[in-house]
């Protein structure tokens, strides 16, 4: 067991690892990826070509080509490789997506490309997914804290509540802060919340991501989403018609980033499941929020205002 996963049972602030992109992958399986800790593999894109041709308008242009490419609200969305003689996937990574316990993903890469002084807020991905985010041009600033130590999220989204206060949102949290530079890779756990500043004129970012079929780490986000996601299925699974319409309006309506929706038919293996009672407990835990969301509900508007739309590719 390696240092980081001792502190990191801690609260308080931890630094993150470094690893050579020569790590092997049953080094990387132990000390990181089965235990689910944030780690940095340094260098492993720094032989790219994309380190000195990637641009927005470069991306762009060669993704207008690509039948497999969209541009989602948030960033760019491929299938293939359409830019592939510009950066090659890490072994680590190819190994990993060869693992039966993968679930499989059509859109497994993504580039974001973000200006400076962009900030993307505390929030924790959907779908549990691993990321594996590779830093092509311009730095960014990166806030992680652990799912043992959760941040108060708006009701039944991933989306912790702005209320702004840094000093605040870190005591009693484990956590860590780091600057990722060009070249570096950094993994990034299911369920860790995270908070991206970009520092750069222009920043850009390649990620793989994909979703485990089974986890034996047990946090409270764990906990707290294994819940969230049979709430789903039981509102869209319901017997009766209008509940199941009602729930499906509800979230249709809401940004597709705050959407609730589990993408895959089964849910993720782990040593606990939730009973019903937790389904309750779950309802009126989130709603008991609503007091904290009013109060920083004039906070909300101006950011989602500020979320960058990215144009639809020509095609
Ligand atoms: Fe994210």
């Amino acid at each position: 067991m390696n240092n980081n996963y001792q502190h990191n049972k801690n609260n308080g602030y931890f630094a993150i690892a470094r690893e050579p992109s020569t790590i092997p992958l049953d080094d990387f399986l132990e000390k990181y990826f089965n235990t689910e800790i944030p780690v940095i593999i340094e260098g492993i894109g720094e032989s790219w070509p994309a380190i000195n041709c990637w641009s927005e308008g470069y991306i762009r242009e060669k993704l207008a080509k690509d039948s497999t490419a969209k541009a989602a609200s948030l960033w760019y969305w491929m299938e293939k490789g359409s830019l592939e003689e510009d950066y090659q996937t890490p072994d680590i990574i190819n190994e990993l997506l060869d693992f039966a316990d993968v679930f499989p993903r059509n859109e497994l890469m993504r580039i974001w490309a973000h200006p400076q002084g962009n900030v993307s807020s505390w929030h924790y991905d959907a779908n549990m997914v691993n990321v594996f985010n590779v830093q092509i041009t311009g730095r960014k600033e990166w806030f992680l804290v652990s799912p043992e130590t959760p941040l108060d999220c708006y009701p039944f989204t991933s989306f912790a509540i702005m209320d702004n206060n840094d000093e605040k949102i870190f005591k009693d949290k484990i956590y860590t802060h780091v600057i990722l530079n060009q070249g570096d890779m950094l993994y990034i756990p299911p369920l860790w919340f995270h908070k991206v500043i970009s520092l750069e004129k222009e920043n850009l970012n390649l990620n793989w991501i994909f979703t485990k079929r089974k986890t034996n780490v047990v946090s409270k986000t764990l906990k707290r989403e294994l819940a969230r996601y049979s709430l789903q299925s039981y509102l869209s699974n319901h017997k009766y018609q209008w509940v199941q319409k009602s729930f499906s309006y509800i979230n249709k309506r809401i940004p597709g980033y705050l959407r609730w929706k589990w993408r895959y038919p089964e849910m993720i293996q782990t040593a606990i499941s939730p009973p019903s009672f937790s389904l309750i407990r779950l309802t009126i835990k989130e709603i008991a929020l609503l007091g904290k969301v009013l109060l920083h509900v004039n906070k909300i508007k101006p950011y989602i205002q500020g979320i960058r739309s990215i144009k639809k590719l020509s095609k």
